[in-house]
């Protein structure tokens, strides 16, 4: 039977120590919210209800919530007097919604919404433990060198938790114990609801404490402990931008070390950045400067980087993607892409084909083993299957209002320099020459050539630009291959090198 568990999710504070416009619990970490780290967490509890605490900004920090977990209960605390106030409050809601017998049974798990390296694992053993223990109050404790400003852990000399006391109520000796409280605690549900509304407000924050509740545990003759949690850093919550990125760093590395013990080669273990939602297959190569953002997938014997940012895409098995950038883009098994490739939302690449140097796509797919080898814009446009595109194409998609497509056929070979105005479609085997600019559509198997032949307007610069720098070179070569074509025994060229000539 799984446990009749609760989980109270607390994110009403104001987070002022950000200095942001955003919510703390909203700040994203490791490719999600902090709050969405949590609440991963404690969806691995399979809780019977999760109740978020919301108070300043609640419509943005309410909606989030509720996008990420739609069962989630919201309970307002306009005003934030204190964690037991915060908990009161969502007991009064769970109240309201479930009536006050449900609400009285099982157990009650409070978290903090900021904390982005908890693990479910964690609080499925915390729940565990606190229930075979049947205890009123169970504390996640920690031990910590420097316990400056958390609430202190009090034992007996029997090793008996008697209570927790804030940094700024301690004793100088209290402040001294090293065992703080991490804020997760586990409750009976049934001694919570009868315990928050005999909480005082008597103390230097002049708040309602969660923690008192332990304190009227013991007067009542209950059971509390307290296990210390071996891995602090996963209730450590971020207040400002500095611990944020602290906990940023520290929660990639453990990322990427999950992923190296699960076979992938990672070649610069501190400038990869891998989120928490990406899937990597076993045999997967990155090498240094990578961050792979999102949901991204990559498939086995893929080779990813130096230098690549991939957000959102997928990455088939042995793909090779060097020096790139790309957003919700799949790149078919044994394609490459790079260096110094931009693929866009929409782009697709096929199985074995090839987005080359200096090369944008968008909204595009590229066929099997179809090839946009270099300096060419895609936008728009449909390759089949073995085609090339030439070097330095313009895949014009946009008429100044409207958005239009192109298609490529199968087994395309366009020229260098095209320009292809869409809406247009190039049929299956056909060519074009280079420099054209399409406009209409080319039946399969034609050749379309647009540029007409060339004009060469003869002395043009000696006319136009007489006193020109241009002017005195060419000058200079009409002088000289006159100069060889009269000089007798002279074996220099039938046609000398200058434009005029062709
Ligand atoms: C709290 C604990 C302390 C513990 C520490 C761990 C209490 C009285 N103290 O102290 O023992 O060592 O956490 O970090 O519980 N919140 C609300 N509404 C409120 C007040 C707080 O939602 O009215 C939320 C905050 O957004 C935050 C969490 O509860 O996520 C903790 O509040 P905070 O004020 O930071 O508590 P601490 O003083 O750090
Ligand atoms: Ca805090």
């Amino acid at each position: 039977m799984p446990p009749d568990l609760t989980v109270i999710v607390l994110a009403a504070g104001g987070g002022t120590r950000m200095r942001s416009k955003t919510m703390k619990v909203l700040h994203p970490v490791g490719g999600r919210s902090m709050v969405g780290h949590v609440l991963a967490a404690v969806r691995a509890t399979e809780p019977r209800r999760v109740v978020a605490v919301v108070g300043h900004q609640r419509e943005q920090v309410g909606a989030h919530i509720q996008a990420l977990e739609p069962d989630a209960l919201l309970a307002v605390q306009e005003t934030q007097q204190g964690t037991g106030h915060a908990v009161r409050v969502a007991m009064d809601a769970l109240v309201d919604a479930d009536g006050p017998d449900r609400t009285a049974a099982g157990t009650v798990l409070v978290a903090y919404g900021d904390t982005p390296l908890l693990q479910g694992e964690s609080l499925r053993a915390f729940v565990a433990e606190h229930e075979a223990a049947q205890r009123a109050v169970s504390i996640l404790s920690g031990v910590l060198s420097d316990p400056f400003g958390y609430g202190r852990v009090v034992r007996d000399d029997d090793g008996d938790v008697l209570a927790i006391v804030e940094e700024k109520d301690a004793s100088p000796v209290q402040r001294e114990i090293a065992e703080i409280n991490s804020g997760i605690l586990a409750f009976d549900a049934g001694f919570l609801l009868e315990a928050l509304p005999r909480l005082g407000n008597d103390n230097a924050k002049g708040e309602y404490y969660l923690t008192d509740t332990v304190g009227l545990a013991r007067d009542a003759g209950l059971t509390v402990g307290a296990h210390a949690i071996d891995d602090v850093m996963q209730t450590e919550g971020a207040n400002d931008r500095v611990q944020l990125a602290e906990l940023g760093r520290e929660l990639n590395r453990r990322v990427v070390v999950r992923w190296m013990q699960q076979g992938v080669s990672v070649m610069d273990p501190a400038t990869t950045w891998i989120d928490a939602d990406v899937v990597l297959a076993p045999d997967v190569t990155l090498l240094p400067g990578v961050q792979l953002l999102g949901a991204c997938v990559v498939g086995e014997d893929a080779v990813i980087g130096p230098d690549t940012t991939l957000k959102d895409c997928e990455v088939g098995e042995g793909a090779r993607v060097v020096r790139a950038h790309g957003e919700l883009a799949v790149i078919d098994a044994g394609a490459s892409v790079g260096p110094f490739a931009y693929l866009r939302p929409g782009t697709r690449l096929g199985a074995r084909g090839k987005i080359g140097a200096f090369v944008e796509t968008k909204n595009s797919t590229i066929g099997e083993g179809a090839k946009v080898p270099h300096l060419t814009y895609v936008g728009d446009a449909d390759i089949g299957e073995g085609s090339n595109i030439g070097a330095g194409s313009v895949f014009a998609n946009y008429d100044g209002v409207a958005k239009h497509r192109t298609r490529i056929g199968r087994h395309v070979k366009t020229g260098s320099s095209n320009t292809f105005v869409a809406p247009v479609d190039v049929g299956d085997g056909a060519g074009t020459g280079a420099g054209a600019v399409v406009r209409r559509d080319v039946p399969p198997g034609a050749l379309a050539v647009s540029s007409g032949p060339q004009r060469n307007l003869v002395g043009w610069a000696l006319r136009r630009r007489p006193d020109t720098d241009q002017a005195a070179a060419a000058r200079e070569a009409l002088a000289q291959s006159s100069a060889a074509e009269t000089a007798p025994g002279d074996d220099g060229p039938d046609h000398p090198p200058t434009a005029a000539h062709h």
